[in-house]
């Protein structure tokens, strides 16, 4: 069995990017956090409105390589190095349904919802009180599987937009903590 590869470089930015670009379009705080931040492009757009962002990924090669280089890097699984609350968080989730994970940038795991599913546990604690977790995934990678687990885990759950695609729809999903 081949691991993820250590050199693999950043995920190109592509439709699930710039639906998650829409989503945090006008947003403004204090604190945001990028989680699987890729090639930085979205951890910037954040830094032109939140007082401080991190961005986070497990792909060590990535970070390191960035287009958009984030003020703040950090190489983790999740948020699972950070503490604090943020008033955003986001992930473009890696969502494509794989045995086990070899490329990071886009492989979900079973049924292309393992991986979200360990993001979300260690993304929604970091989430401040009237903050939010906007995430993009998949339509055929269990989205109510996530709804699921973050209404378990105190947070309202909606989806906020969709794009329809060859065989699926992106997803643009909100969890939000009142
Ligand atoms: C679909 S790409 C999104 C990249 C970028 N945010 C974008 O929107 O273009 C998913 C990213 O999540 C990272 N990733 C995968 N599993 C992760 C995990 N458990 N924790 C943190 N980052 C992860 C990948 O290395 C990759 O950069």
């Amino acid at each position: 069995m081949r691991g993820p590869s250590r050199d693999e470089r950043e995920y190109a930015r592509a439709e699930d990017t710039f639906l998650l670009e829409d989503g945090i379009a006008g947003l403004s705080g204090r604190a945001a956090l990028d989680i699987g931040t890729g090639s930085g492009y979205l951890a910037r757009a954040l830094e032109r409105s939140f007082g401080l962002v991190v961005a986070t990924d497990i792909n060590l090669a990535a970070l390191r390589a960035q287009t958009f280089r984030a003020k703040n890097r950090v190489c983790c699984d999740g948020a699972g190095a950070l503490r604090g609350a943020f008033d955003l968080v986001i992930c473009n989730m890696p969502y494509v349904a794989s045995g086990p994970v070899e490329v990071y940038a886009t492989d979900g795991g079973r049924g292309g919802v393992e991986v979200p599913l360990r993001i979300m546990r260690s993304a929604i604690p970091r989430v401040a009180r009237g903050g939010r977790f906007l995430f993009v995934t998949s339509s055929l990678s269990r989205p109510d599987e996530l709804e699921a687990l973050a209404r378990s885990m105190g947070m309202s759950t909606r989806v906020v937009s969709s794009r329809k695609m060859f065989f699926e729809s992106l997803l643009l999903m909100e969890a939000s903590r009142a």
